[in-house]
């Protein structure tokens, strides 16, 4: 071998190792973090929105020059809105891609899908909206950013209450959901706890389209209000049909479900009046939000709901604990995430309890005009 010959190879050799190199130091210096979400199906616009508040997060996280020095790598699977899919898409982000936390999910009964591989895994999760009460308890992987429903359920008993000052209430759910039979269960509970009384309680199963039957019966017991916690696509076909039977819009109260453009879009006339309890509305009164809002439009040119800024405030926490953790691993994480102390995030100032709850402001909603407007603050 000449010499040339050898020194061609040396560096030859040398630059295919620096490519390799190069390989595997992105790899390394980019810490993957996963996301699961209703990106299509029944409740896409939940997972839409969730998703845009998250990647706003990320941006600014990565401008910032990431965490420990690696940016954040965001992996974000869709689970068409079902149960099912969770299960797969969160094995998949945990396994294939060794994911080291994991954002999700909007509607409780998937974050408990989702929670139980998360849990059992040990990789934490930090769900941004999911408020049935089931969603972290007796799992220590497994944090949210939002009020749970027995301060929501309470906060709006309280208003039909003290402000509405009404004394009877109907109420009406969807049977086999978490979210929706938790919520409904605790409004009764504290309605009459609060000296009202509820005159009629019904429920149906998901995924029925016929109200009027239902809707007939809850007008006939003569309530002066009907609590319906149920989400926005199926509250927009009862929305319609509560005006077929001549029901007005005001006579309902809602949970934190109702959230979507598409409830305005679809029903926001039917609904004129109505109220719902909510995490955050575009016109809130908080300076934190004012920010929010501001860096949201100018990503994206358009004001952003209360789904958005909860997976703002999520990432935002994660990303947050994930910066104090002694190392950027599973259990690490989730012991810094477990210390999360006064963050203030977009929707509330957020202290993680010791069942990985957060205390926060419910925001009651009004629908007027066919838009969402602030009407009042319940701690
Ligand atoms: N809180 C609802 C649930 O737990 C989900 C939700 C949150 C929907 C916020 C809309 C807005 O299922």
């Amino acid at each position: 071998m000449t010499n040339r010959w050898r020194m061609w190879m040396l560096a030859g050799g040398a630059s295919a190792l620096a490519v390799l190199a190069a390989g595997c130091k992105k790899k390394t210096d980019e810490i993957p973090v996963g996301a699961y979400l209703s990106l299509t199906g029944s409740d896409s616009t939940f997972g839409i929105d969730t998703k845009k508040g998250i990647e706003l997060a990320l941006d600014e996280i990565n401008a910032q020059g990431g965490i420990k020095g690696k940016r954040v790598r965001l992996l974000v699977e869709d689970n068409k809105s079902t149960a099912a899919e969770t299960t797969q898409k969160v094995q998949q982000l945990i396994d294939r891609d060794k994911v080291v936390a994991v954002l999700g999910e909007v509607a409780s009964s998937r974050s408990k899908a989702g929670g139980l591989i998360c849990n059992t895994k040990k990789v934490p999760m930090v769900t941004p909206s999911s408020t049935a009460v089931e969603v972290t308890q007796g799992r220590p992987y497994v944090f949210r950013t939002c009020f749970t429903d027995a301060q929501q359920g309470e906060a709006a008993a309280r208003f039909v209450r003290d402000t509405l000052r009404k004394n009877t209430a109907g109420v009406f759910y969807a049977a086999q959901d978490t979210y929706s039979s938790g919520l409904a269960k605790v409004f009764r509970a504290k309605f009459e706890a609060f000296g009202g009384k509820v005159v009629i309680e019904k429920d149906y199963q998901k995924g029925e389209t016929n109200f009027s039957t239902y809707l007939r019966e809850l007008k006939g017991a003569n309530p002066e209000i009907i609590f319906v916690p149920i989400y926005y696509n199926e509250m927009v076909t009862l929305a319609r049909q509560a005006k077929n039977e001549g029901m007005s819009g005001a006579m309902f109260m809602g949970g934190d479900g109702w959230d979507s453009t598409d409830l305005l879009e679809g029903a926001g006339g039917d609904l004129e009046g109505a109220h719902f309890t909510n995490h955050y509305s575009p016109d809130v009164p908080w300076e934190n939000s004012r920010i929010f809002i501001t860096s949201f439009k100018a990503k994206y040119g358009h004001e952003p709901n209360s789904l958005a800024a909860q997976g703002y405030d999520a990432a935002r926490v994660l990303f947050d604990a994930m910066t104090r953790a002694t190392e950027v691993k599973p259990e690490a994480i989730r012991e810094a995430l477990a210390a999360t102390k006064d963050f203030k995030g977009a929707t509330g100032t957020m202290t993680m309890d010791s069942d990985r709850n957060v205390k926060k402001p419910v925001v009651v909603v009004r629908i007027t005009g066919k838009a969402f407007k602030f009407a009042a603050e319940i701690q």
